[in-house]
């Protein structure tokens, strides 16, 4: 059986095993900071196995040493985001919180991948990089699964025709200049453009760069966790099963769409190896100019990064 390991036992990290287990993929441990807290949940949810006929072992932890020998670290310790904070308000107690699990979590698992959920998403995939030294085929942020999924649930709203028949792709930084493409994104094949009124398409795409706030919002004491969640799980099955799958997400850019030296979400083909490519869009002038600016705002809170922490 394979194992995943989770950093971080709060909404989004229990979540994830939920949804894991509930797939039977992995062996899961679940580690966090708050005794007592990861060894309860991962007891509870063993003891849910016997009526969804799964077996999967789960098992709590205050440190790393359980964590030994799993193919896929998922980090999403730290902050989560209240009302009025932006995600890159979370960078300097999230990078304290994160670095740290990268380093000591690699120790016990010399080749696992890494999937990095805690905000500011696509800083925290940086700093697992750089932090750890590995290739970046190893490293990958969950971001554009989740950024897409609420785009394709509001036009499928919208709409009335299924999630099933509905594409959307959104790029970009996972922060308020993410980039919905539009043009690549369809009903059943048919272009969002002519599927939709503007009007409405504008409003669906600015709903969408709001998405994780109009949550926070609503929660007032933490973040979105049910979405989150099971976009990193379509990430770890598309590993371990090898699946070849594209989809966005956090990669470390070297040259691709013209950036280089950060993470950007852009749709990669997931398999074994982590992430085996990156696929490169042919972007009109505007899907350019929106790539840049969203670029910009990912490479202040990366250089706000290189100011906390030494790599
Ligand atoms: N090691 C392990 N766990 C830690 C550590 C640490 N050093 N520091 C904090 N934690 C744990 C907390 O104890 C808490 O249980 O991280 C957990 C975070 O859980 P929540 O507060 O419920 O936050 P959650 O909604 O899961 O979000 C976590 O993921 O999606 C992102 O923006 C979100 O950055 C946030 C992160």
């Amino acid at each position: 059986m394979n194992k995943i390991s989770i950093i971080g036992a709060g909404m989004t990290g229990a979540t994830t095993a939920h949804w894991l287990a509930e797939r039977e993929i992995a062996d899961l441990v679940l580690v966090d900071i708050v005794e007592g807290m990861p060894q309860g949940k991962s007891l509870d949810m063993l003891e849910a196995m016997p009526i969804i006929g799964k077996d999967v072992e789960i098992v709590g932890a205050n440190d790393y040493a359980a964590t030994r020998g799993s193919d896929i670290i998922i980090i999403t310790a730290g902050l989560a985001r209240k009302p009025g904070m932006s995600r890159d308000d979370l960078l300097s107690k999230n990078a304290e919180i994160v670095g740290p699990a990268a380093t000591e979590t690699l120790k016990h698992s010399p080749d696992a991948i890494f999937i990095v959920l805690t905000n500011p998403l696509d800083t925290m995939a940086y700093l697992t990089l750089k932090k750890t030294g590995l290739p970046r085929e190893r490293v990958v942020g969950q971001a554009g699964i989740l950024d897409s999924a609420r785009m394709r649930a509001f036009v499928a709203k919208e709409t009335g025709v299924s999630v099933e028949n509905i594409n959307c792709y959104v790029l970009g930084g996972h922060g308020d200049e993410m980039v919905p493409l539009t043009r690549h994104s369809n009903v059943a094949g048919i272009p969002l453009k002519e599927y939709l009124p503007a009007d409405k398409l504008e409003a669906i795409v600015a709903r969408t760069r709001k998405g994780g706030g109009e949550i926070v919002n609503l929660l007032k004491t933490g973040s979105a966790y049910y979405a989150p969640s099971v976009a990193c799980t379509q990430m770890a099955e598309a590993i371990l099963k090898d699946k070849h799958l594209i989809v966005p997400c956090a990669a470390y850019m070297n040259g691709e769409y013209g950036l280089k030296d950060m993470f950007f979400g852009v749709p990669v083909m997931l398999g074994r190896k982590g992430i085996e490519k990156i696929i490169e869009y042919k972007l009109d002038e505007d899907e350019k100019a929106m790539f840049e600016k969203s670029a910009g705002a990912v490479k202040e809170t990366h250089e706000a990064l290189k100011k906390l922490v030494e790599f």
